[in-house]
């Protein structure tokens, strides 16, 4: 067998392949291939390396070097340079590190590039780091070996107790304690008991579970065997999107090598423990994450959710009690039951143990994944992990948990990230999705964006819900067209509260939650539409106005060329104008003026006073 002298792991993550993932890789492969280095550097690809925004991204092993923003070019470089003549190629070196390196330097490892430095991996602890599709790789990074412990080593009820002493919560947004929750589904009297990995994860944004399903598939599969002997199921359903292609496969290759392995199917680890795993493809509806929506779909039911109690611990998928935990709640259960829970318990606070991945998005500087311990606050997240603003503006507020969550302002950054202190603020920690926020952003919009969504996603079945959030988004469309009246908005407080009261399941219990915590921080940005006709944020489109200036226009004509509608006026070298009662607003020209002749301003002006 040939030794290999180098491992380039390249991501092979949702975001990496849209940037170009393939054609990198085979440039890397045909590079080595001409040099003869293709039997002894090997090619890998793994799971989401987390610095989405900067794929597609490999590390080269064993000197741990990361490189970004990699071009077929960049790869054959890389090959001729570092691998070939152990030449850092600094060009490509991951974002933070190109300042301080010379040549001659070596440049930073992971444990020092302050995106990865703080993280904690436990959940991502194979992501970016083994080729998915190798049950071997993942043996060989401790897999299965939680699962041999349990089998072999502890009752069912020794696996509930270290769980439950972990203090590990649901990562699917509820926080509801996992230990718990198996334990009450061992305690029910059945022949047959279900295991559910809820994997619909629908949350515009978050992409925590697609990743971990397409980086370490087996972790899953691990882990649902694990509760699976200690609840007392024999067959366990993950529940996945059918928009996540690439996280099926992967999820089925690995199904496959369990059973080739004898980890899945009949007496396990030869004991008289058996379990099997089937996939159950959803059609991507919001509410289908839902656990008792979700139950009814496996079922072959319509998606819609039925009142609890009955608990699923009690009635589940077909009668039966059933478990239902996240994707990465279960991600964390192996580490858990191999390393002890008072291990798990030195991440994490008190009442919220361990660590949780989010997604980061929106306006910061390194969007992507992450995983950190709780109890880290917003500012250390969104300033050392994340960068901070692109542009080193001031972040605003960042809004949490998706369209059931909230958006905390910037005065409250020093807050811990955790269930508790999250819930305080009127925001939820969801699922991990992290929307960032800047001074362009109008909270109104933000409110509205989320309110359109969960008017999409109502499922219908009550009148609260399926009605009221769609007077809701009514009333915030009004506002931000400029028809909104003082009276509006006591409305929609009032039609909130209302809502989160009497609707049937939480996807119309929380879909309230963006207006009522941007009513609670934002009020003043509420009025300022209704009142003085105007958008602080300068975005909703009926309360602004693009004008030239004329001290600064020089007539170039750039901003004439790419107007849609022909708005501006003028003639070369002559100060131009805009036909106020033309301009769509799509801020085309702002964007093309080399001279900042055009600003934006609100509130809007008439073409008379618009010069
Ligand atoms: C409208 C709605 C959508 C949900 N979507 C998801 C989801 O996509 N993934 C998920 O794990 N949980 C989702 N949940 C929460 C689940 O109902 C359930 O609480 C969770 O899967 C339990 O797992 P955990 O205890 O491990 O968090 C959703 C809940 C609601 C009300
Ligand atoms: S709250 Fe909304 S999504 Fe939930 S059952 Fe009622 S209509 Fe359906
Ligand atoms: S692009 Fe700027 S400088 Fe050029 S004509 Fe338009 S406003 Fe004037
Ligand atoms: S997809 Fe490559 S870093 Fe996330």
């Amino acid at each position: 067998m040939a030794l290999t002298t180098n491992t380039i792991l390249i991501c092979a993550g949702g975001g990496c392949i849209s940037a170009g993932e393939e054609s990198v890789k085979q440039a890397f492969e045909r590079k080595l291939k001409e040099f003869g280095l293709d039997t002894v550097v090997k090619v890998v690809e793994t799971g989401c390396m987390g610095a989405c925004s900067l794929g597609p991204l490999a590390v080269i092993y064993p000197d741990g070097v990361y490189y970004q923003k990699l071009t077929p070019k960049a790869a054959e470089k890389i090959v001729e340079e570092h691998i070939l003549k152990g030449r850092v190629v600094p060009e490509f070196l991951f974002e933070g590190e190109k300042e301080k390196l010379t040549i001659k330097e070596k440049p930073r490892g992971a444990e020092e590039i302050p995106f990865f430095a703080r993280q904690v991996k436990i959940a991502l602890r194979n992501v970016g780091v083994i080729d998915p599709m190798s049950i071997e790789e993942y043996i060989a990074r401790d897999g299965y070996f939680a699962l041999h412990k349990a089998l072999t080593q502890m009752t069912p009820e020794e696996v509930i107790k270290e769980i439950k002493d972990s203090g590990l919560r649901g990562r699917g947004g509820a926080g509801f304690p996992t230990g718990l929750k198996w334990e009450l589904a061992r305690q029910q009297q059945s022949d047959i008991k279900y295991m559910i990995c809820n994997a619909d994860e629908g949350d515009p944004g978050a992409f925590m579970d697609r990743s971990i399903l397409e980086g370490d598939p087996h972790s899953i599969v691990e882990a649902m065997t694990i509760a699976g002997y200690a609840i007392g199921a024999k067959q366990g359903f993950v529940y996945v999107r059918a928009e996540y292609p690439l996280a099926i496969e992967r999820l089925q290759k690995a199904i496959e090598d369990a059973h080739a392995y004898g980890f899945l199917g009949e007496n396990i680890f030869g004991t008289d423990f058996s379990f099997d795993i089937e996939i159950r493809i959803g059609a991507g509806a919001f509410v289908c994450g839902e656990e008792t929506a979700l139950m009814h779909s496996i079922e072959g039911k319509r998606g819609q959710p039925r009142v609890k109690p009955p608990f699923p611990v009690q009635r589940g998928l077909w009668g039966k009690p059933t478990v239902i935990n996240n994707v990465e709640t279960l991600a964390l259960v192996p580490p858990i039951i191999l390393r002890g829970a008072s291990w798990f318990r030195q991440f994490g606070t008190e009442k919220s143990p361990g660590t949780k991945v989010f997604a980061l998005a929106g306006k910061i500087k390194n969007t992507g994944l992450v995983e950190v311990p709780m109890g880290i606050t917003l500012r250390e997240l969104l300033y050392e992990i994340g960068g901070g603003h692109p542009q080193g503006k001031q972040i605003k507020a960042v809004q949490t948990g998706g369209p059931s969550g909230g958006v905390i302002p910037a005065e409250y950054f020093d807050t811990p990230v955790d269930y508790e202190s999250l819930g305080k603020l009127g925001a939820i920690m969801g699922s991990g999705g992290m929307i960032v926020l800047d001074e362009d952003d109008c909270m109104v919009d933000v409110a509205k964006f989320f309110l359109e969504f969960t008017v999409d996603e109502s499922c219908g079945k009550c009148t609260p819900c399926r009605e009221g959030t769609k007077v809701m988004y009514d009333i915030l469309d009004k506002i931000t067209k400029g028809e909104g009246t003082m009276e509006d908005i006591e409305k929609l407080e009032k039609l909130a509260l209302v809502i989160k009261d009497s609707s049937l399941c939480g996807l119309g219990q929380t879909a309230p939650n963006p207006v009522l915590s941007t009513l609670k921080y934002y009020r003043h940005e509420y009025e300022a539409h209704v009142r003085d006709g105007v958008c602080p944020a300068k975005r909703c489109k009926a309360f602004i106005s693009y004008v030239i200036n004329p001290e600064k226009c020089v007539g170039c004509t750039a901003c004439a060329r790419v107007c849609p509608t022909n708005a501006i006026r003028g003639e070369v070298r002559k100060v131009h104008e805009i036909e106020q009662d033309a301009c769509v607003r799509c801020g085309s020209c702002i964007e093309v003026c080399r001279f900042g002749a055009i600003s934006k301003v609100t509130p809007a002006v008439s073409s008379a006073v618009a010069r």
